[in-house]
């Protein structure tokens, strides 16, 4: 990757991202950086800047083919991997009570890695009804000392009651696509209510938002680029977040949100930008069920 060279200029230091402790008392960074569709060479460089720029949460997924190459950086990197919180998930083709099991130890495989901080279910794949059962196998993967902590990605409401129900353990994060135009507001109550943290994936709508003219006026007002108004509002709203970028410049500027604030009037600007009915740009939960 040609755009990632030199040495990081880090304005912004790894202990200025607020940690959030999870029900399990795990703490993650707010911040971290996503790397869903940059492939398993370009991978390397990106996420070896992303960590000597300061990101200690790296999050990854089997689908993203990518692993090999998160691992090679963490290995290659000066920061020790126990001061890396390490997110994957199980690709849908690993569902069920030994198909978790196994999934994560391809995971740790393919990370070269003998623990993750998280491991998630990427989606629930209605359709094949297997996300109990995946459920207890990553339960049983945490019992086994193989993942610290483990939640879910694309759970509606309704199929995490579920899973709280039949095994009575509360995923710690709920990884759901959110940003300025698609907010899910009621999702965010409803994890209040649970003590389930949110996390924002594509918290810059792939890169949709950035153009959207009232967070460009809101940039020039306070002086930040339009990427940086978002990413502030998602940290305001107490939410993780984990933008993706293969440029060494934006990986950068991704983590420099931590010297200006939005003030109410600007968070109710943001606020009103939401369109649930159009607002979405991956798929839908509801109805992803294709394996892979
Ligand atoms: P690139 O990887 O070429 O830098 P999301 O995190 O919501 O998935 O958004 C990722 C998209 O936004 C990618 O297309 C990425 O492009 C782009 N992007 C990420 N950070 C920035 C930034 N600071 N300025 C402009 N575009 C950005």
């Amino acid at each position: 990757m040609s755009t990632i060279e030199g040495q990081p200029d880090a304005p912004v230091r790894p202990s200025d991202v607020p940690g959030i402790e999870l029900s399990n008392f795990l703490t993650i960074p707010q911040l971290g950086f996503g790397v869903w569709q940059i492939d398993n060479n370009e991978v390397v460089d990106a996420v070896g800047h992303a960590l000597a720029t300061g990101y200690r949460l790296i999050d990854t997924a089997q689908g993203y083919d990518n692993e090999e190459g998160v691992g090679r950086a963490i290995r290659e990197s000066a920061v020790p991997r126990g001061d890396i919180f390490l997110t994957s998930k199980l690709r849908t083709k690993a569902m069920g009570l030994d198909g978790a099991q196994r999934g994560v130890e391809a995971s740790l495989q393919a990370l070269g890695t003998d623990y993750l901080d998280l491991m998630l279910i990427h989606w629930p794949t209605p359709a094949h009804n297997q996300y109990v059962d995946t459920w207890k196998g990553l339960i049983a993967a945490r019992e086994n000392g193989l993942v610290r902590a483990v939640g879910v990605s694309n759970f509606t409401r309704a199929q995490l009651e579920r899973i709280i129900d039949e095994t009575g353990v509360i995923p710690v994060v709920d990884q759901i696509e959110t940003h300025p135009h698609f907010q899910q507001p009621d999702m965010l109550a409803y994890f209040a209510d649970r003590g389930i943290h949110h996390q924002a994936y594509s918290p810059l709508g792939s890169g949709q938002v950035l153009d959207d003219p009232v967070i460009a006026k809101i940039a020039r007002t306070v002086g930040k680029s339009p990427a940086q108004v978002i990413l502030r509002w998602h940290i305001q709203r107490g939410s993780i977040v984990i933008p993706k970028s293969t440029h060494a410049e934006r990986i950068d500027e991704n983590f420099d949100v931590f010297d200006f604030t939005l003030d109410d009037a600007d968070m109710g600007r943001i606020h009103r930008l939401d369109d649930p009915a159009n607002g979405r740009t991956g798929s839908d939960p509801e109805t992803f069920n294709d394996l892979y």
